[in-house]
């Protein structure tokens, strides 16, 4: 079997982590009031975990897919993050909200970078 390849940016984490090994689990706060203007969704995630998930995990310029993107976490964290962004939501409600209208106005949000596809 083929050996998959991932990319884990061990020290990055570490720095952010104040110079120590990055552990398996994180306490983060919940989206705070600016963010739920934003987003609006039940079980909408923080900014911050999206973005941390996205550096461990992936290189400036990669492109992140979310086939269930909600109120846009993982595109504004990814924008953010200076990585592409394609995503899939089911409902309409959340597609439309402000983030997406918020990405729409970027450089990110006109082709190159961020795309939705229903
Ligand atoms: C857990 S929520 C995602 C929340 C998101 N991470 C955020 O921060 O807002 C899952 C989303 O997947 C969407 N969904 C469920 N089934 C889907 C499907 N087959 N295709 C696209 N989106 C789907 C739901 O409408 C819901 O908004």
């Amino acid at each position: 079997m083929k050996k998959s390849k991932h990319d884990f940016n061990y020290e990055l984490m570490r720095q952010l982590n104040a110079g120590k090994q990055m552990k398996s689990v994180w306490t983060l706060p919940a989206p705070n009031g600016a963010e739920k203007t934003f987003g609006k969704h039940p079980t909408q995630k923080p900014v911050a975990l999206l973005e941390r998930i996205i550096l461990a995990s992936t290189k400036e310029g990669d492109l992140i897919f979310d086939p269930f993107a909600g109120s846009s976490t993982t595109a504004v964290a990814a924008i953010k993050t200076r990585r592409k962004f394609v995503g899939t939501e089911l409902e309409v409600e959340y597609k439309d909200r402000p983030a997406q209208k918020t990405i729409e106005g970027t450089s990110c949000g006109q082709g190159d970078h961020g795309n939705y596809h229903d």
